[in-house]
C-alpha cells in the first residue's frame, strides 16, 4: 500500500491504473489533465493519513476511464450539447417532475407510458423517486438501497432504466435519479460481510463494540427518525453498535475510508452509463462524521462531494448534481457551485411560502428572496412547493427575530397550523416524526390538503395555485410534486398498511388519481380548474425569457401580505406581486410609478395601464411585464 505523495508520482499511478484497465482516449486524457490536480487535492485533504490512498485514488481513476470508455455514443453526444451549453437547466422552459414509478404508474413500463402526458404538461426534467433493489416491505420508500446496480425487480430492470432515458432523452426530458451514498441497507452485500467482520468491509460502516463512542457521539447529534429509534445508532444482535441516521435498516457509510468513496464513485459511474443526467445527492449533510460535532455540513462533506464532481467531471461531463440539504439556510448555500452541486433544492423559499399562507404575512419570504436568493454563475435553485418528505420549518431563527418572531414558539405554531389543530385553520396536515425531548415535529400532507382544499376552504384552489405561481416565477427548475397539478388531496390509507403506519410521509404520497386526471379537462371539478390554471402558468412561463436564470429584485409594496419582486430581462421585466392575505389589497399607481405606463398582464393576456394601480384579489397575485424608466 502507498499514501498519497506528489501530485505528479500520484498522476503516475493513476494514469498506470487506468491503462492497466484499458485504453486511455485522448478525450478522457484531456479531461483527466483538467480534473486531476484537484481531485488530488481533495483526496490529499480528505485522506493525506491513509496508507492506501495512493491505490484508491488511483482506482477510482481506471474506473473513470473504464466508465468513458464504455459510454455509449448518444450519451456522449449528450455531454458535448451540455458542455456547449453549461447553463441549459436555467432555461425559463425547463419544468421538473417527481413521482414514485410504483405509486404513478405500477412500473418502468407505466412510466414510459405517461410520455405523452409529459410532454403535455411540458416537462424537460422527471425524478423519479428510488427504484433500486430494496428490503421487502419497510424500506422508506427505497431509500434504502440493497443494490445500486439493480432495478427493485417489482418496478423492471436496468435495461429498461436505460431505455426509459432514452425515450425520456427523444422528448426532450432529462431522467434524474437519486444517488443514496450516506447509507446503504441492512441487506446491501457491503453491510452483510461488514457485520460478518470481512475485513475488505469491515470499515465501510461505523460499527463499535460497546455503547461508550456512540454515546459520545449522541451528545452533540441531531435525532433525524426519534420515532424509529433514539439517537444516531442502532443496536445490532451481536451487541455492537452501528451508525444509522434515518432508519434501524439504514447504515451509514464510513467515507473516512477511501476504499468507501472508490467503491461508491463506482456505482456513482455505473449509474451514469444508464443515461441518468441529473443525480439527486441524497442527505449529502450527513456524509462525514466527527466526534463533538453535529456530525452535519462538515468541511469534509463537500470535499467528497466535490470529490465526486471531478470524478464525473471526467467520465460523464454532462451530468450535474442536485444537492438535497434540508438544513439552517446558510449551510444549503455551502453545497451549491459549479465544482460540488450544480442544483439544490430550495427549502427555505418551499418552508417559507406555506408560513406566509399561514400568518397571510409575507414578509419573511420577502425577506429570504431578496437575501438569500442569490447564488454563483452556473448554478439554479430546485424550487418547489412540497415534496415526498415532510415540510420542516427551516427559516433562520435570526431572520424571525427581526418582526419579534421567536423561531421556537414559531414553529410550534406553524405545526398546530398545520396539522389542523389551531382553531379556523384551513390545512389538513399530519404531524411527522414529533419528537418528545424536543417537542420539534414536522408536517406531512399534500398541497391541496395543506392548502385547504380538503377541507373545504374557499381559498384552497387559489393557495394552491398562489404557491406554484411562486415556485414558477422565482428562477431555476421548478418541480412539481405529480398529483398536485389535479390537487390530489390525502390519501389515509397507508395508517392501514403495516409497512407505511409507523411514517406520515406516505399520507401524501398516493397513487396516480385517476379519476381527478380523467377530470382534468372539466373545469367543473376543482382537478380540472387547478390544472388549467397550472398549466397557464407553465406555459407563460416557457414564453417569456425573463424567467430565466436567477436575477431577482425584491419589490416592496406597504402591505405586508404581499410579497413583491422583478425578474429582470433583457429589455422588460416580470413584476410578480402575490398576497397571501385573505383580503383585496390595491396597489397604488405611486408604488408602480417606476414603471411605463403601459404594461401587460401575462397570465390573463391583457394590456394593463399601472396609472390605474393594481388590484390583488385575496391570495391572488399577478405577473405583469413591465418597462423599467
Ligand atoms: C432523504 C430522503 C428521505 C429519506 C432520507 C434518508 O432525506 O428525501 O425521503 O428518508 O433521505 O435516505
Ligand atoms: C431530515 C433531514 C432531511 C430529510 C428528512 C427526511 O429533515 O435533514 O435531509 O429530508 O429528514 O424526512
Amino acid at each position: 500500500m502507498t499514501a498519497l505523495t506528489t501530485l505528479a508520482s500520484d498522476r503516475t499511478a493513476a494514469l498506470a491504473a487506468a491503462e492497466a484497465a484499458g485504453r486511455v482516449d485522448d478525450a478522457f486524457l484531456d479531461r483527466f489533465d483538467a480534473q486531476f490536480p484537484r481531485l488530488h487535492d481533495l483526496f490529499t485533504r480528505l485522506y493525506g493519513d491513509r496508507a492506501d490512498g495512493q491505490e484508491q485514488l488511483a482506482a477510482t481513476v481506471a474506473a473513470a476511464s473504464t466508465s468513458w470508455n464504455a459510454r455509449p455514443l448518444e450519451l456522449k453526444v449528450r455531454d458535448a450539447q451540455r458542455e456547449a451549453d453549461a447553463g441549459w437547466f436555467q432555461s425559463e422552459r425547463m419544468l421538473g417532475g417527481v413521482a414514485y414509478v410504483d405509486r404513478f404508474a405500477g412500473n418502468l413500463a407505466g412510466i414510459r407510458d405517461q410520455i405523452p402526458y409529459f410532454r403535455e404538461l411540458g416537462l424537460t426534467y422527471l425524478h423519479l423517486m428510488p427504484l433500486f433493489d430494496a428490503p421487502e416491505g419497510d424500506n422508506d420508500g427505497g431509500y434504502a438501497v440493497s443494490s445500486y446496480r439493480r432495478v427493485n425487480p417489482s418496478l423492471g430492470t436496468m435495461d429498461e432504466l436505460s431505455e426509459l432515458a432514452a425515450d425520456l432523452r427523444t422528448a426532450g426530458i432529462s431522467l434524474v435519479v437519486d444517488f443514496i451514498f450516506n447509507h446503504t441497507s441492512n441487506e446491501h452485500e457491503w453491510a452483510r460481510k461488514a457485520v460478518a467482520g470481512d475485513p475488505e468491509y469491515a470499515d465501510f460502516y461505523l460499527i463499535f463494540p460497546d455503547c461508550e463512542m456512540p454515546d459520545a457521539y449522541e451528545r452533540t447529534t441531531r435525532e433525524i427518525f426519534p420515532d424509529d429509534h433514539r439517537g444516531s445508532f442502532v443496536q445490532l444482535p451481536d451487541g455492537r453498535w452501528i451508525w444509522s441516521t434515518f432508519y434501524h435498516y439504514q447504515w451509514d457509510l464510513n467515507y473516512a475510508n477511501p476504499a468507501v468513496f472508490r467503491a461508491m464513485a463506482g456505482e456513482m459511474l455505473f449509474l451514469a452509463g444508464r443515461g441518468v443526467e441529473v443525480l439527486r445527492m441524497d442527505a449529502v449533510a450527513f456524509i462525514w462524521k466527527r466526534l463533538g460535532t453535529a456530525c452535519e455540513s462538515l468541511p469534509e462533506a463537500h470535499l467528497l462531494l466535490q470529490a465526486f464532481n471531478a470524478v464525473l467531471a471526467m467520465a460523464a461531463p454532462g451530468m450535474v448534481f442536485k444537492s438535497e440539504a434540508i438544513v439552517h439556510p446558510d449551510e444549503v448555500v455551502t453545497y451549491i457551485s459549479p465544482e460540488e452541486c450544480q442544483l439544490s433544492y430550495n427549502p427555505l423559499q418551499m418552508a417559507l411560502t406555506w408560513e406566509a399562507l399561514a400568518t397571510r404575512d409575507g414578509r419573511l419570504l420577502q425577506d429570504a428572496l431578496e437575501e438569500r436568493h442569490a447564488l454563483p454563475a452556473g448554478t439554479a435553485w430546485v424550487t418547489y412547493v412540497r415534496s415526498h418528505d415532510d415540510i420542516g420549518w427551516t427559516f433562520a431563527d435570526e431572520d424571525a427575530a427581526r418582526y419579534g418572531i421567536d423561531g421556537y414558539a414559531h414553529r410550534q405554531f406553524l405545526n398546530r397550523f398545520y396539522t389542523g389543530r389551531f382553531e379556523g385553520s384551513f390545512a389538513r396536515g399530519v404531524a411527522f416524526q414529533e419528537n418528545p425531548t424536543t417537542g420539534d415535529a414536522r408536517v406531512a400532507g399534500t398541497t391541496a390538503s395543506l392548502a385547504g382544499i380538503e377541507a373545504g376552504d374557499a381559498g384552497g384552489e387559489d393557495r394552491v395555485v398562489l404557491a406554484h405561481a411562486l415556485a414558477l416565477s422565482t428562477g431555476g427548475i421548478p418541480l412539481l410534486y405529480l398529483g398536485d397539478e389535479v390537487a390530489q388531496l390525502n390519501d389515509y390509507s397507508y395508517r392501514d398498511d403495516p409497512a407505511r403506519r409507523g411514517d406520515s410521509r406516505w399520507v401524501h404520497r398516493g397513487n396516480r388519481p385517476r379519476d381527478r386526471y380523467a377530470e382534468r379537462g372539466d373545469e367543473s371539478t376543482a382537478a380540472g380548474r387547478v390544472f388549467r390554471r397550472l398549466t397557464k402558468l407553465i406555459s407563460v412561463r416557457q414564453q417569456a425569457p425573463e424567467f430565466a436564470g436567477n436575477d431577482l429584485i425584491g419589490f416592496r409594496t406597504p402591505h405586508p401580505s404581499v410579497v413583491g419582486y422583478q425578474r429582470p430581462g433583457p429589455d422588460t421585466r416580470v413584476l410578480v406581486l402575490a398576497n397571501v392575505g385573505d383580503a383585496e389589497v390595491q396597489i397604488d399607481p405611486l408604488t408602480l410609478s417606476g414603471f411605463a405606463r403601459e404594461a401587460y398582464d401575462l397570465v390573463h393576456d391583457a394590456d394593463l395601464d399601472l396609472d390605474e394601480g393594481l388590484t390583488l384579489p385575496p391570495h391572488g397575485f399577478v405577473w405583469v411585464r413591465v418597462t423599467p424608466l
